[in-house]
């Protein structure tokens, strides 16, 4: 296999949109840094390859939208094992709460996605017994429209604009690895590395 620049930038958009639209993807569940050390997993939505922008979806009220407002820098670690491609992220996010992307975001999610969204106390939360933080109505239901119309203000979409990608490829033949650094006008600019 020819593995040149060319190779790895299409590598890098092929994993991230089939992370975005395929559940069976390892890279769907990627684990997602923010700048206080936190890591979580998130949902990967979208990946925009013309402006490296990744897409993910949370609520308003949970701690990583305060750090992604303190600071904005952010890493995101995908692992692919069929493909055997790791990628690495570094980038900026922004939180997005009225936008219209954010109203398309919720537009498109079904109503038991939404039903996440009515908990009565942010991510986090201490409560005083293992709950779902659900009202009790909605708990073991597929709730209608006007049921999660109150859920829409504590939904979010998190957008991380990738700056650097760490591009790792497993093989018996010989292991690849490649940065790629995206400049200031959008152009991806490939280096190599020792895997
Ligand atoms: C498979 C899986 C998928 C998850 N997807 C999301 C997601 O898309 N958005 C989200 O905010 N949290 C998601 N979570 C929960 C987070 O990992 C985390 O527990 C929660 O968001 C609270 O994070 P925080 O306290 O760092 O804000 C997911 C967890 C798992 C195990």
């Amino acid at each position: 296999m020819d593995i040149n620049a060319d190779f790895v930038t299409r590598s890098i958009t092929l994993c991230l949109e089939h992370g975005a639209t395929s559940r069976k993807s390892a890279m769907h569940t990627s684990v997602v840094g923010t700048s206080d050390g936190d890591l979580r997993v998130m949902v990967l939505r979208e990946f925009d390859a013309g402006t490296h922008t990744l897409r993910f979806h949370t609520d308003a009220r949970s701690p990583k939208v305060k750090s992604i407002e303190a600071n904005p820098a952010m890493q995101i670690l995908a692992y692919d094992p069929e493909a055997k491609i790791q990628i690495r992220m570094r980038g900026r996010g922004r939180v997005e709460r009225d936008t219209p992307s954010a109203d398309a975001a919720w537009d498109a999610s079904t109503n038991f996605a939404k039903r996440c969204y009515l908990a009565e106390s942010g991510p986090s939360s201490e409560t005083a017994e293992p709950t779902s933080g659900l009202p009790q109505w909605v708990e073991g239901k597929n709730p209608d429209d006007a049921q999660v119309a109150a859920a829409r203000q504590n939904f979010a979409i998190v957008l991380v604009t990738v700056t650097e990608f760490d591009w790792l490829y497993l093989a018996n033949s010989g292991h690849r690895r490649a940065k790629v650094t995206i400049g200031d006008e959008g152009t991806p600019s490939v280096s190599w590395l020792v895997p």
